[in-house]
């Protein structure tokens, strides 16, 4: 991976690529990126909680043959992971969203589509790896519509809805800078050229203003019935926290949940996903998968998260540093990096395959075993 004057720079753990990408980053896209909400006390909760997460290894096991292979929702994967939606990724890299899922699609992990996405579905598609979409909740029924129809006329294996933004968490960052998308930067989905959120305003997000604008806050239960019945991909519901909402979403037939809390970006003070999986792996009673996202910066977070509960993790900002580090090879690097890492991490655990994970036991240390 190159730093900004072409030097090849050694990149041992992600926290590498994210120095290179910050290298390179405008202060104020950095903060966009890097940001969570209020005084991010969610977004510190989410690395607090996987940092006390401590597995026992187990012994005697013959790893001479592992394997992190699965499969998520009908689909084979390399390693249980996914690259989680991100909005607007073309603000680091020319290429954007179509670079990211060219690596996703070589690591042999789903890409998720944002609805905000600066690069279309369909540009995407042609690339040729799994997709998943995610959606908002917006104002305009026949604009959900119509993008649900093109996400499944282009191909994608499952339907995200993000649960957790009936408004923009306040971000801090974003306001003091004023965040605006440059010009060239947009929701391509969402048609027109430029929007709100390209409209500077002194001590404003224009991108917060933006989803105020077009996300509908009355997103209820009875909602998610109308999406089931008017798509056939699998339903996955993202930024689920309590465990009364994941059994009754289970109940209602979604194929997964997302664990999230939203990368400290929305509540300030909403729990770490890592803090209540558990709970939320007893509450679905195998009656859906459980993803978790928040945080994951190595193959040890892989595993640690694993073993707590989760099917898979979804990965959010390494994809983007990597993006921005170099493009398609960045995150090239950062999804190797990772796979390597959790090959690693698996076998000096004794776990052979990923059933094999989930059986490890875990000790938290801010509450040590007795
Ligand atoms: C720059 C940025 C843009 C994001 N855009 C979206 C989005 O469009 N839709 C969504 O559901 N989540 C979005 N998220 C949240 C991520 O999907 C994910 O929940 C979070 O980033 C995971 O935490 P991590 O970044 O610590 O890995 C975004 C996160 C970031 C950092």
């Amino acid at each position: 991976m190159p730093d900004p004057d072409g030097q090849a720079v050694e990149v041992l753990s992600l926290a590498d690529v994210a120095a290179a990408a910050k290298a390179v980053t405008s202060a104020a896209v950095w903060d966009f990126i890097e940001g969570g909400s209020g005084v991010e006390r969610s977004l510190r909760a989410n690395r607090a909680g996987l940092d006390a997460v401590y597995v026992l290894p187990r012994i005697l096991r013959d790893v001479s043959r592992q394997s992190a292979a699965g499969v998520l929702l009908g689909s084979p994967v390399s390693m249980p992971v996914v690259t989680a939606p991100m909005a607007y990724q073309r603000l680091v890299n020319a290429e954007g969203e179509l670079a990211a899922a060219r690596a996703a699609k070589v690591a042999d992990v789903p890409f998720t589509v944002s609805m905000l996405s600066s690069v279309s579905v369909e540009e995407l598609a042609a690339a040729g790896g799994t997709l998943w979409f995610q959606l908002y909740w917006l104002r305009d029924r026949a604009v959900t519509l119509e993008l649900l129809e093109r996400a499944e006329a282009a191909g994608c294996q499952a339907l995200m809805l993000t649960v957790d933004v009936p408004r923009m968490g306040r971000r801090l960052r974003d306001v003091r800078n004023g965040f605006t998308l440059p010009p060239g930067v947009t929701a391509v989905h969402l048609g027109g050229p430029e929007t709100s959120a390209h409209r500077w305003q002194s001590g404003a997000s224009a991108v917060a203003a933006h989803t105020q604008q077009i996300f509908d806050p009355t997103l209820s239960w009875s909602d998610l019935g109308w999406l089931r019945e008017r798509t056939t991909m699998p339903l996955i519901v993202k930024g689920v926290l309590d465990p009364n909402d994941a059994a009754r979403a289970a109940g209602a037939g979604v194929a997964g949940l997302v664990v999230s809390n939203h990368g400290g970006r929305q509540l300030d003070g909403s729990a770490a996903g890592i803090d209540v999986l558990p709970k939320i792996r007893e509450a679905v009673d195998g009656r859906c998968q459980v993803y978790l996202d928040g945080g994951i910066r190595g193959g040890g977070d892989v595993l640690g998260a694993l073993a707590r509960g989760a099917d898979a993790v979804l990965l959010g900002r390494p994809i983007l540093w990597g993006l921005a580090a170099a493009g398609e090879r960045g995150v090239n690097d950062v999804l190797s990096l990772l796979r390597e890492e959790f090959d690693h991490a698996m076998i000096l655990a004794g776990c052979r395959d990923l059933a094999d994970v989930r059986q490890l036991q875990v000790v938290d240390s801010r509450a040590p075993m007795r």
